[in-house]
């Protein structure tokens, strides 16, 4: 038996106020040049791993009708909170049913590299194929191979400071493997007030995070989060650890080939068909209509002596 996804759910409260809104905007903007104009006014959509739910009010907004399925109860309920109008599921993408069909499916921010083997991930796009209608699409990101072999190095790649919490990522990853994972370490201060002593420092402190909070300031910033127990030795340090698969572009195209997808395109976020190593690769996928499928089953089955 599957057991459903439900590693985020200790890391939803600070996801909903760092990562979903930061990299919501480019997500959004290929959606509307890529999925949009396949979906008819008022059409119905699917966010597979939603998540916190970022991309889905905007949808609602501009008159979709938005499902969000995560399989984490705690990114569902600030999802809920973001984007009310929306139908939400809690179950695993591997084995959802929602008995109902879409006329797009879409899922980002890499969700999809938490399947950990290829059967796991053409479960998931055979789950996603049975609930698409004919000509539906679906698009879905993914880190791929070559970019996490250059980027994901042990060190910390991003992360912020603020009074009331400090958060670091170290993605990491093991190409003989072609498996990796990313740590989110996060610092919180405790909630009786500081003793004397302490109080008299907080307003420098806190001023130093606020000018290590800008953007040219990430290498400083990291580095301090790192010594953060030194700072700050009263906050509490949690690390949750979230392991990924490098899925190779080929094994994908075949995963998606073996769910039924016939017509499968690749791109950059920035909408370039080269994917490099510094470009997460983002699959658009069609759905054939049944007609088509048979006229080609038809016309294998005259050209086959
Ligand atoms: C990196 S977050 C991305 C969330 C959202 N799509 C976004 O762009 O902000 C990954 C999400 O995928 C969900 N997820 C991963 N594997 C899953 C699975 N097998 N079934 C359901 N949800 C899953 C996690 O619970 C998490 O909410």
């Amino acid at each position: 038996m599957t057991h459903r996804y439900a590693d985020y759910n200790n890391w939803a409260w600070l996801y909903n106020q760092t990562m979903g809104p930061d990299y919501s905007q480019p997500q959004l903007d290929l959606l509307k040049r890529v999925l949009l104009p396949h979906i008819p006014a008022q059409g119905k959509i699917l966010d597979l791993c939603c998540g916190t739910g970022q991309l889905i009010q905007p949808l609602v907004e501009a008159g979709y009708e938005v499902t969000g399925l995560d399989g984490s109860e705690d990114m569902l309920y600030y999802a809920y909170k973001n984007a009310p109008q929306a139908t939400y599921c809690l179950e695993d993408a591997r084995t959802f049913d929602l008995n109902q069909q879409f006329d797009g499916v879409f899922s980002t921010s890499a969700s999809l590299n938490h399947l950990m083997s290829l059967e796991d991930l053409t479960q998931v796009f055979q789950r996603v194929y049975g609930c698409l209608k004919d000509n539906g699409v679906f698009i879905f990101d993914l880190n791929h191979p070559q970019q996490l072999e250059r980027w994901w190095r042990g060190q910390p790649t991003e992360g912020a400071l603020s009074r009331h919490y400090a958060w670091m990522i170290t993605p990491h990853y093991d190409a003989n493997l072609a498996q990796g994972d990313f740590q989110v370490t996060i610092f919180q201060p405790p909630t009786q007030s500081p003793n004397f002593l302490a109080s008299l420092f907080s307003p420098l402190k806190q001023l130093l995070y606020e000018i290590l909070s800008r953007p040219r300031f990430i290498g400083l910033r990291l580095q301090l989060i790192q010594n953060l127990s030194k700072i700050e030795p009263r906050w509490q340090r949690h690390d949750l650890t979230y392991p990924i698969k490098g899925h190779t572009l080929d094994s994908v195209k075949a995963a998606l080939t073996q769910a039924g997808f016939t017509a499968v395109a690749l791109q950059t976020i920035d909408g370039k068909s080269t994917i490099d190593a510094n470009h997460s690769a983002h699959f658009i996928c069609t759905k054939p209509s049944q007609q088509n499928l048979i006229k080609t089953n038809i016309e294998s089955q005259i050209s086959t002596p």
